[in-house]
């Protein structure tokens, strides 16, 4: 690794702010220009803590704009459609969702609770009036989720298509293998217009992806239905953890705000999540593992989803043997690249290094397993991966996201979230 002045650090940062100016569409960012040409739910809470940096007002505004598309179940979904924009599929036709501003039918991690929070820490005199409009609305979004996405009270989230989570993850190879593709019809992608092919989901997932998004379109987003029949059905610890964090710090603004009705409620969902998040546990790869709910089939891999246990506030490191044999895990991964933290298990034969979710180092992640590391006592991991990040910054600049082998920018450029994270770290 080579030394930087503080001063390329500096010029770093100002670039940083740039790409979220550049980004700015008036009140919210795009994640890049051309590929990614709308709102996009957890990048929203991710910028925000880059806005934070050098303009709170600005941070704020992200996520209220978010906000503006909630449904009226409380849903906050995963792309704003503001305009109609050619160079992205599938479009809001494709989802046919009647709202204004219209937007697609899936939602995304709940970020964006956890970022009210650190936004509201930065500063309690700007934030607390924002914090207390915004918080009936989290409140309607982490009861849907509750209520929606884990009918059964079990204690995790199912997922009801991979965008909701990590778009092509090796997880879903399996699952995608069952889905029938015969009525997905003739489509054209824009995203292969703007980045390399191999940074991007094959056809194979794109079949799927679609046929997945008719179904929830024939079915008029019935939640109930996408759950309990819907061609794909999976219960992820990604969402799970990120909920869970999301709901201890949605308590925090519930008690700041003598919101005492809802800590209560509030708590409920925690003790339910901290019992039940452990039939997530695969017991034969010894870590957390999507699992079909459709086939009852556990994946056989592990994602970076399963570090963000910490994250969620689970296995400080006095406790569990979970907690050790995660580390384990995660110890043996990162000897085995040279940047940190990859999206999947490298010794497993489905890692590629530069597709997407299937290996790639994303810094949101890195984000938010570092503060779930440094939280719970690991201080020289959580140490070792910010480090990395900031160091594939120097190196390749803001791309969407990077090769663990080589360090090598991959995916789409100038990505706002990725330069969100250089500014709450390191600027
Ligand atoms: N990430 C998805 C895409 O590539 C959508 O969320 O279009």
């Amino acid at each position: 690794m080579t030394t930087q002045t503080p001063q390329s650090d500096n010029v770093i940062t100002q670039q940083a702010q740039a790409i979220l100016r550049q980004n700015d569409r008036g009140g919210y960012t795009i994640p890049t220009d051309r590929l990614y040409p709308y709102q996009w739910n957890w990048d929203s809470a991710f910028v925000s803590l880059g806005f934070a940096t050098f303009d709170l007002d600005r941070a704020w505004k992200e996520i209220e704009t978010l906000f503006e598309a909630q449904w009226p179940n409380g849903m906050v979904p995963h792309i704003v459609f503001r305009a109609d924009d050619p160079n992205y599929f599938p479009g809001p036709s494709v989802y046919g969702v009647q709202q204004d501003p219209p937007t697609s039918g899936y939602t995304q991690p709940p970020v964006a609770t956890s970022a009210i929070r650190w936004l509201y820490e930065t500063d309690h005199n700007v934030g607390e009036a924002r914090m207390r409009a915004l918080f009936s609305k989290c409140l309607a979004w982490h009861r849907w989720f509750h209520r929606e996405r884990d009918p059964d009270q079990q204690g995790f989230i199912t997922i009801t298509h991979p965008w909701e989570a990590r778009d092509n993850a090796p997880d879903w190879d399996k699952p995608f293998a069952n889905i029938d593709v015969s009525g997905v019809g003739t489509y054209q992608r824009r995203d292969l217009n703007h980045v390399d092919v191999d940074a991007r989901p094959k056809k194979f997932d794109y079949d799927r992806y679609l046929t997945i998004v008719k179904y929830g379109r024939e079915n008029e987003w019935d939640q109930n239905i996408l759950v309990s029949q819907g061609p794909f059905r999976i219960a992820d610890p990604g969402i799970t953890f990120i909920l869970h964090r999301a709901d201890r710090d949605l308590q925090f603004l519930a008690a700041t705000l003598g919101e005492t009705e809802a800590e209560a409620e509030i708590q409920q969902w925690l003790t339910r999540t901290e019992q039940g998040v452990s039939k997530l546990w695969n017991p034969e790869i010894q870590a957390y593992t999507t699992l079909d709910l459709k086939t009852g089939e556990w994946f056989d891999g592990i994602t970076c989803a399963a570090f963000l246990a910490f994250y969620a506030g689970l296995h400080s490191n006095e406790t569990t043997d979970k907690g050790a044999t995660l580390i384990a895990h995660l110890e043996r991964i990162l000897s085995k690249v040279q940047y940190g933290l990859p999206g999947f298990d490298p010794d497993h034969p489905a890692f590629e290094p530069v597709r997407y979710w299937r290996g790639p180092v994303w810094a949101i992640i890195n984000y938010m397993a570092v503060r779930g590391l440094e939280e719970q006592g690991y201080s020289e991991l959580a140490q070792r991966i910010r480090n990395d990040t900031g160091q594939l910054i120097r190196n390749g600049g803001f791309p969407e996201h990077f090769s663990p082998v080589d360090g090598a920018p991959c995916g789409g450029k100038n990505f706002t979230w990725t330069a969100a994270m250089w500014l709450a770290w390191f600027s």
